[in-house]
């Protein structure tokens, strides 16, 4: 995930899985999978997105806005299937801290545009979607900067919290049409939790945009169906970097199986990327 403008735009990817090989064009590839079609009445799908470093780095300090996805591994053509999974969700799982981030025009703005995506906002309007997916927010203390993530995100926003949220914040929130969504009685909200309270407000796509607390507690509860990773073909090294999910280990460790495989050999000067998706493993 990351955005930039690589001025080479040579659109064709080569799909490596299922055989046979052949070239594709790198947009629509991800509109192709038609995600909508595998939400089921009461059975959401959801699904979660990283780019990553050969060595396992998604996002690294930042000097200016606490961390930041690695520049070196940032580039245009992985926003672009980024984009079209957002294009897709009925809603995209952030966090308080993405969604100030956001706010202070700092990090990933994943609204799709009209500048920038009119064709992905044409297609949620064939499918008979709003114009953007709602964004729901995972937050502790509920204490956002209201006007300005109004002002940042268009489409509806919605907080996540734990009952025990100040009273006091759920009702300003509420006072400006934020929605604020109960998700379990615990301050670390678990992945059954968060699902449950966003399949109760009829959402079935659901796409997380958050980072690896987050896909921890996704995986915990045996509820990511899908994980998207674009590796990008970079070594970065150094000590102080996040990988795609951190909390106690896994036991067992959670399984994928390979869904799709693409190479691309166009994204950046010195490196090429594989754009990849697994299922949940005994899907
Ligand atoms: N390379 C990529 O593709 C990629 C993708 C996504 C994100 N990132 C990067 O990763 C970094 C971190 O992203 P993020 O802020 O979304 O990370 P995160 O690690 O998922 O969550 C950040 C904060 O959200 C709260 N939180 C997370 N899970 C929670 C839960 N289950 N219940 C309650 N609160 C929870 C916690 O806040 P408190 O500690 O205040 O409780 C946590 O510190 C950013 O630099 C971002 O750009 C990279």
């Amino acid at each position: 995930m990351g955005c930039g403008n690589d001025a080479t735009m040579n659109d064709r990817v080569i799909r490596l899985y299922p055989p046979p090989a052949e070239e594709q064009s790198l947009e629509g590839l991800y509109l192709a999978q038609d995600l909508r079609l595998l939400a089921e009445e009461h059975r959401p799908f959801v699904y979660t997105n990283f780019v990553t470093s050969l060595d396992g780095h998604i996002s690294e300090p930042s000097r200016t806005q606490g961390r930041q996805v690695p520049k070196a591994i940032a580039n245009s053509r992985d926003w672009r299937l980024y984009m079209e999974l957002v294009a897709q969700a009925d809603v995209l799982i952030t966090t308080e801290r993405q969604l100030r981030a956001m706010a202070a025009g700092r990090g990933q703005n994943f609204s799709l545009t009209n500048a920038e995506h009119a064709d992905l906002i044409a297609w949620r309007r064939e499918h008979k979607l709003p114009e953007r997916p709602a964004c729901a927010a995972i937050s502790r203390a509920l204490e956002i900067p209201i006007d300005t993530v109004l002002a940042s995100y268009t489409g509806p926003i919605l907080m996540l919290t734990s009952e025990g949220a100040s009273r006091k914040q759920v009702s300003a929130l509420e006072a400006v049409g934020i929605k604020v969504l109960f998700a379990g009685t615990q301050p670390r909200l678990t992945g059954t939790a968060i699902i449950k309270a966003l399949t109760q407000q009829g959402y079935a796509t659901i796409y997380s945009v958050a980072g690896p607390q987050v896909s921890h507690a996704l995986l915990e509860a045996d509820v990511l169906d899908r994980l998207y990773l674009t590796l990008t073909q970079v070594i970065l090294g150094g000590e102080q970097y996040d990988t795609l999910t951190r909390g106690p280990a896994f036991n067992p460790p959670r399984g994928f199986k390979l869904h799709e495989l693409y190479f691309d050999p166009h994204a950046q000067a010195k490196a090429s990327q594989f754009f990849i998706s697994f299922n949940r493993g005994g899907q």
